[in-house]
């Protein structure tokens, strides 16, 4: 039985990288896909590929950053399917900046793209959905463990933690489950390029693939899957189990 069949699931970002292989692998499932991104060459090129081979997707252009934009995507998915049934909030920018230098308008660049988002799309989403939906936010396990000068990046990532879990409660009493994935090194460039050290240094000897993410996003958006709502689910190949201790 195809679990996936007729259900809509809007991703965003979903025009490149891992919202696209999250994209494709629900199409696969014949799900109606809402590709929403701010990359119009490429999501179009991508709405025009999935339908050439018998998928049924919907290219939306929109910017995270704008509630209008976001407010316009939800309705319009929902006109062109009558439903929402999975949401994935996966749009997101990683810039990282010096902190002496982190500007305001750098700070909020960050935390509208990757934060804010999840609250608006999450928000409109669920007005609409019903009994059995689900949300899954990309967040890092950067909301964890820190580099210098990721402070907005990580923040925004912890702050999708956090957010997960307070919707979860909130949107039980509609039956919306809601959960986040905190991928760490997955490679949506060049992977045959890698090096062997890239791979060794995760305890499952390779570095994480966008499929990696989109078989969790399956997993969780699974209905036999209903008693997971609240989590973080942390995919990085054991990466941040490792201890480290400078030679
Ligand atoms: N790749 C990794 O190693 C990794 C690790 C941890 C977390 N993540 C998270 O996973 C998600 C996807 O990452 P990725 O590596 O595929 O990134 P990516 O840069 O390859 O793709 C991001 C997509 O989001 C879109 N986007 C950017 N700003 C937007 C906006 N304002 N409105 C709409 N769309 C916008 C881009 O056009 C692009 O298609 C991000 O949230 C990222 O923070 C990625």
């Amino acid at each position: 039985m195809n679990d996936f069949k007729g259900k809509t699931v809007i991703v965003t970002g979903a025009a490149s990288g891992i919202g696209k292989s999250i994209a494709q692998s629900f199409a696969k499932k014949e799900a109606n896909i809402v590709i929403a991104d701010i990359d119009e060459l490429n999501g179009k090129q991508l709405e025009q590929h999935m339908n050439q081979t018998g998928m049924n997707s919907l290219f939306i252009k929109t910017d995270v950053k704008k509630e209008t934009e976001i407010k316009e995507l939800i309705t319009k998915s929902f006109e062109a399917f009558g439903a929402i049934d999975i949401l994935i909030n996966n749009a997101g920018i990683s810039k990282f900046h010096s902190f002496f230098d982190l500007s305001v308008e750098m700070w909020e660049e960050v935390i509208n793209t990757n934060l804010r988002s999840v609250f608006l799309c999450s928000r409109e989403a669920a007005k609409l959905m019903k009994q059995g939906s689900c949300i899954i936010n990309l967040s890092s396990t950067r909301a964890v463990m820190s580099e210098s000068g990721t402070e907005a990046y990580s923040a925004s990532k912890g702050g999708i933690a956090a957010i997960t879990h307070a919707m979860a409660s909130t949107l039980a009493e509609k039956g919306i489950r809601v959960n986040c994935i905190s991928p760490r090194w997955i490679e949506t460039g060049d992977y045959e390029s890698l090096r062997e050290v890239d791979h060794k240094q995760h305890f499952s000897g390779r570095v994480g693939k966008p499929d990696d993410i989109a078989r969790t996003c399956l997993f969780l958006a699974h209905a036999d899957n209903d008693f997971i709502t609240g989590e973080n689910i942390t995919v990085d190949g054991g990466m941040t189990r490792k201890m480290i201790y400078e030679e």
